[in-house]
């Protein structure tokens, strides 16, 4: 894999009194995944929240957290604190906390570094949702806005208080989507493209209530949908019926057949990324009842007949000039992996085929893991470690930006 040398890009985190801190915690993991140097400052009342011992942990780096430490002083000023970031980032910004910015205050090591920084800003907000929507708060985002201060959120929805409103913390994929555009000087290297993604299991009826399915969690899927998203691409993301949120800044179509999966797929066409790890199932019920089937009183056995599904990523590796630049597929095995993996890849006619050993031991159906080889259509193999699910998407997608790059005119894999 070829990633590109660049200088450690380095945020500087504020984490401010709020419930949504725990939140900010995935952040700077997701950020340390990236290998972006993450230096936190934790107000008094963020300390209520989260503290210093799991935010240092984390970020990999000791957490700052009082003005007058000499100490800290010494090696390290507020002002170099300030200044040594590409970017801060102030999450949760409390209204407190964005009442002292819009106004310039400067009584504690945040605020003091805010004020002090010549650096981009980009807060989360969270608060009450009547606190959000107070008159004062009001002007007080419009102040910093109009000062060049960069807003993710809030969203709406349930609030850890029990109300109902807008004032919940942007999710921790939109917070890291927005660090990575300011990082990537707003263009994030997937920007332009379009791709298109199936997760999730398939439902086949066999009547109204009844139906084949299978035990994919769709966590692998819907984690490369996001990353794709992170990395600036324009997204689609074709779901079977899963328990999971729709990933931030996805156009998630929820399906439930293959059928509709195979359509909403085509729908989602032009694509130059195409990404296949629905589990898909092969088969369907040749005949869905139109009433509940009953059992016999005999109690004699049902024979079902099923018929074959349409294999949405052999259609679009073979779809000709509508075939998506870089069409990858997964391989679910349960034995003899990369063998099985390898007829697939020359079968379906996909770029690339991440096999994945999925027997009940790896965990891997529905758990938070995955171990993968990389098989490419030229005959390359890559061999992944061990990864979180999120870990291996980011991977991926670094993986298909390399790609599209380094050949941005011939087709990365036409045929
Ligand atoms: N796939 C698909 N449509 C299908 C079946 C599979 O798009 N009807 C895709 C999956 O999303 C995955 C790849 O094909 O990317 C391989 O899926 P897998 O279940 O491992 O293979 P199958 O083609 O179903 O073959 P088999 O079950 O015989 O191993």
């Amino acid at each position: 894999m070829t990633t590109p040398t660049v200088r450690q890009r380095r945020v500087l985190l504020v984490v401010g009194g709020g419930i949504a801190a725990y939140k900010t915690l995935e952040v700077v993991r997701r950020l340390r995944e990236r290998d972006i140097a993450v230096r936190a400052i934790l107000t008094r009342g963020g300390r209520e929240f989260v503290t210093p011992l799991s935010l240092a942990s984390l970020a990999g780096d000791k957490v700052y957290d009082e003005l007058f430490s000499l100490t800290d002083e010494a090696e390290m000023g507020h002002i170099r604190l300030s200044r040594e970031a590409d970017l801060v980032v102030v999450a949760p910004a409390t209204a407190d906390l964005m009442a002292k910015m819009a106004h310039g205050h400067a009584d504690d090591l945040a605020t003091t570094a805010l004020l002090a920084t010549d650096k981009p800003v980009l807060i989360a907000p969270a608060m009450n949702p009547v606190m959000w929507e107070h008159a004062a708060t009001r002007r007080n985002v419009a102040q910093l806005r109009a000062d060049g201060i960069a807003v993710v959120g809030p969203e709406g929805g349930d609030m850890a208080c029990g109300e109902v409103g807008t004032g919940r913390m942007a999710e921790p994929a939109a917070i890291l989507a927005a660090v990575l555009a300011r990082l990537d000087g707003g263009v994030g290297r997937l920007a332009g493209r379009r791709a298109v993604v199936t997760s999730g299991p398939t439902h086949e009826p066999l009547d109204p209530v009844r139906f084949l399915a299978n035990r994919s969690s769709g966590r692998q899927g819907h984690a490369i949908a996001e990353a794709l998203a992170c990395a600036g691409a324009e997204v689609t993301l074709v779901t079977g019926p899963v328990a999971l949120a729709p990933p931030a800044g996805v156009a998630t179509v929820e399906v439930e057949s293959a059928r509709e999966m195979a359509d909403a797929v085509d729908a989602a066409l032009p694509a130059d990324i195409a990404v296949c790890a629905a589990a898909v199932a092969d088969w369907r019920p040749a005949e869905v009842r139109d009433a509940k089937l009953k059992k016999s009183d005999d109690g004699s056995a049902l024979t079902v007949a099923l018929t074959a599904n349409p294999d949405i990523l052999k259609t679009l590796a073979q779809a000709g000039p509508r075939r998506p630049r870089l069409v990858v597929g997964f391989a679910a095995e349960t034995e003899d992996v990369e063998r099985h993996a390898r007829a697939k890849l020359a079968k379906k006619g996909c770029d690339w085929l991440l096999a994945n050993d999925v027997s009940p031991a790896t965990g891997t159906f529905g758990g938070a893991r995955n171990r993968v080889v990389l098989f490419e259509r030229d005959g390359g193999a890559e061999r992944w470690p061990e990864l979180a699910k999120t870990e291996l998407a980011e991977r991926l997608v670094a993986r298909i930006a390399d790609a599209l790059e380094a050949d941005t005119t011939a087709a990365v894999g036409a045929g």
